[in-house]
């Protein structure tokens, strides 16, 4: 087919989003809102984007955001408000009270896909441009007051020329790499272990989440609904799924999971299996021109913090704040300090994360007394209210600025 050249025919203000997973998609909703028109451009297929499991937790922030920008119906419905987490170490459960921790603040537990798939109904209700399986995408012109995104859909070569572009595309998208060497530092950190992560067919055995660490490793219990079971134990980055059968992957669970009290997770057909590397990258600065990068595209932070999607909502709210006060003529004050402003947030998360993940998590070559160290600092979290709140604060997350 011919890759026919076709500029869009744009209104007034255009921002050209890259990536439909939260951020972008949150993104897009936000400036709707405020009368602002964009384009989603998305690599994957539809079906591929509402399907992908991944995050579950949404802090306070992130629930009051979707109340706020009317995206919060179904939420308020089937989100399952968790006011506390069990921490399980030396075979017994303690439980952190987050709620009476921190003023009453909480997090929810609803999926990422219910979160894409309730943006996603609004996006095509606006009318608005969403296109998925966009390929040859690049982006041009970041230094100017015209940047431009280039893409094939449909055959069909594009390019829109945008005021802004703000890169939603995720730790493997294009827009990060498309600022130059000389203008992004990166800082990062690998971790010497992964997560293989299930769901389950299984009704949840406990009301509220679990971390554990056991002698054999990290374990979370987690859920999805009041069927639906989410957990992960701690492997090596390189392990092959495939060598892990029903029974193996439950009999691991029980035996990191269970407690002396009789509580263990309820086994039932897991529906989805799956391993995910952990990782902690941070770019500064989170701005190039007039490119924005938002959400896993400019951090990424290992799970056990929960905090990678709330952090993309935070970015996003920024975004959208920023970019609204400039096509209002209030100036480009925000906009400089949106980058910064994203740094502290993001900073802070990567500390409380690499602190979850290094407490919970054994290390090949440690030694034996590492874990009696980690085991120390663990009875201090459960037996100082001062810990308790530091984690619960962190956990449920600070208010969106
Ligand atoms: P993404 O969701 O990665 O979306 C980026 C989108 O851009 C994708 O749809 C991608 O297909 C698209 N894209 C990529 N390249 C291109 C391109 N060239 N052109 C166009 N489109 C492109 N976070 C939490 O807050 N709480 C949790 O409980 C939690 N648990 C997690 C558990 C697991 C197992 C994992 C893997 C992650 C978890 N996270 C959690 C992290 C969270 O899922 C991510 O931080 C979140 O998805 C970031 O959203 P995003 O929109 O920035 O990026
Ligand atoms: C999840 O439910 O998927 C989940 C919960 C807590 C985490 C990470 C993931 O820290």
């Amino acid at each position: 087919m011919c890759p026919c050249l076709s500029v869009f025919l744009r209104g007034l203000f255009l921002v050209g989003i890259v990536g439909a997973g939260p951020a972008g998609l949150m993104l897009g909703h936000l400036l709707h809102r405020a009368g602002i028109d964009s384009v989603i451009l998305e690599s994957r297929s539809r079906e591929y984007v509402v399907e992908r499991v991944r995050a579950g937790v949404l802090e306070q922030g992130t629930v009051d955001l979707m109340h706020e920008a009317g995206v919060g119906d179904r939420l308020g419905r089937e989100g399952m408000r968790h006011e506390g987490i069990y921490i399980r170490f030396g075979g017994a459960r303690h439980r952190i009270d987050m709620a009476g921790l921190t003023g009453g603040r909480a997090i929810t537990i609803y999926g990422q896909n219910e979160v894409v798939k309730d943006l996603m109904t609004l996006r095509f209700a606006s009318g608005r441009p969403l296109h998925f399986e966009v390929t040859d995408l690049s982006v041009h012109d970041l230094d100017t007051r015209a940047p431009r995104v280039r893409f094939q859909h449909e055959g069909v070569q594009h390019e829109a020329a945008c005021d802004f572009i703000a890169g939603c595309d995720g730790s493997h998208g294009v827009c990060r790499g498309a600022v130059p060497p000389s203008h992004l530092q990166t800082y990062e950190r690998e971790y010497p272990f992964a997560w293989l992560g299930i769901l389950a067919s299984a009704p949840p055995t406990s009301q509220e989440l679990v971390y554990s660490l056991s002698e054999r490793g990290f374990a979370l219990f987690s859920m999805r609904s009041p069927t639906i079971t989410r957990l992960y134990l701690q492997c090596a980055p390189d392990e092959d799924v495939n060598g892990w059968s029903d029974d193996r992957i439950w009999g691991e669970l029980i035996a990191r999971l269970g407690s002396d009290d009789g509580w263990a997770p309820k086994p039932g057909a897991i529906l989805q299996k799956g391993v995910t590397p952990m990782r902690s990258v941070v770019v500064e600065p989170m701005r190039y021109g007039r490119l924005f990068l938002a959400g896993d595209a400019a951090h990424i932070v290992p799970p056990t913090g929960a905090k990678g999607l709330n952090l993309a909502m935070a970015d996003v709210r920024r975004l959208a704040t920023a970019i609204e006060e400039s096509y209002a003529g209030g100036g480009e004050a925000r906009l400089d300090e949106y980058s910064d402003r994203g740094l502290r947030r993001t900073w802070r998360a990567q500390r409380f994360s690499w602190w979850m993940t290094s407490m919970l998590h054994r290390q090949e070559g440690e030694t034996p007394f590492d874990y009696r160290r980690q085991l120390a600092e663990l009875d201090y979290l459960v037996s100082s209210q001062a810990a308790m709140t530091s984690l619960a604060e962190n956990y449920v997350g600070t208010p969106f600025d």
